[in-house]
């Protein structure tokens, strides 16, 4: 496995690949801290294309200025023998200058209207943030997939919209949330609950299980849904909602009632840490 630190290496790569081996090239995008979630992209990777590039970037711009940025999870050894592991051709772990010239972002992209739904409603910028450097690196790899997890639902339906408007000719392709064998919902910030802030967090899970029983027995209502599922963290001291939502999963507008492909989302902050969860309904 190689690592590259540049976007001309990267774009070299990208661009080698094609021209040598005819290779559809797959890209996983992540911030590192590697985890079984990240394990499933690139092994979806490594199945669907013939060579696969892992990013590697905490990228500064996704976050806003009293959020989590400098402790972030960084765990550049472990992630390195990761990729390898999963047998990815590329890792690539650029600098902040290497990807923002200036330092930090001066040119964006943006997908409004979606880009300040759900998470984009507490986290402003947040979606610019990440608009901007999935595009960069789009343009630098220049692969024929991208690879993201279902868990970060609202982001896929921005880098979706995102795509469709730049007409760029990448697939983006959607793997299942995975979760730790009680349920919870692999994420790089689990490390930071403490073992009764992580019993805590079992919340989100049990409220989308008690949702999808719900919907099951034949309840349509947004409305009774989500009081189902507020009830659940309402009895959990230390959680505070953030949001709890019935929405289409493409546009990320609020729905009525349950229709085929809704999503239904929560995200919920476990003493000072930040979880999402959701559920398609079939
Ligand atoms: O999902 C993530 O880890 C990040 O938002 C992404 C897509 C790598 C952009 O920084």
């Amino acid at each position: 496995m190689q690592i590259l630190r540049t976007v001309g290496e990267l774009r070299c790569w990208s661009r080698a690949s094609r021209s040598r081996h005819g290779s559809t090239i797959g890209l996983v995008p992540t911030m590192g801290a590697l985890h079984a979630g990240h394990a499933s992209l690139i092994r979806a990777a490594r199945a669907a294309c013939s060579r696969v590039a892992v990013s590697l970037f905490v990228n500064p711009a996704q976050f806003g200025p009293n959020e989590d940025f400098s402790r972030y999870p960084r765990s550049f050894e472990a992630d390195c023998a990761l990729v390898e592991q999963l047998g990815a051709d590329v890792l690539f772990a650029p600098s902040v200058e290497g990807i923002y010239p200036n330092g930090q972002a001066s040119t964006f992209v943006e997908v409004p209207g979606l880009g300040d739904r759900l998470d984009g409603t507490s986290r402003p910028g947040h979606f610019r943030g990440v608009a901007t450097v999935v595009a960069k690196l789009f343009i630098a790899a220049e692969p024929d997939r991208a690879f993201f997890g279902q868990k970060d639902a609202a982001q896929v339906a921005v880098l979706r919209r995102m795509v469709a408007d730049l007409r760029l000719a990448v697939e983006i392709v959607v793997c299942p949330i995975v979760r730790d064998r009680d349920g919870l919902a692999i994420s790089s910030r689990n490390v930071f609950l403490s073992p009764s802030q992580r019993a805590q967090a079992l919340s989100l899970s049990r409220a989308l299980r008690r949702v999808e029983s719900m919907v099951a027995g034949g309840e349509r209502r947004a409305s009774i849904l989500i009081a189902a599922a507020q009830e659940i963290f309402a009895v959990e001291p230390n959680i505070r909602i953030d949001y709890v939502a019935l929405v289409d999963l493409s546009t990320l507008l609020p729905v009525e009632t349950v229709v085929p492909g809704a999503l239904f989302a929560v995200a919920a902050y476990v003493g000072e840490t930040r979880l999402i969860d959701n559920v398609i309904l079939r």
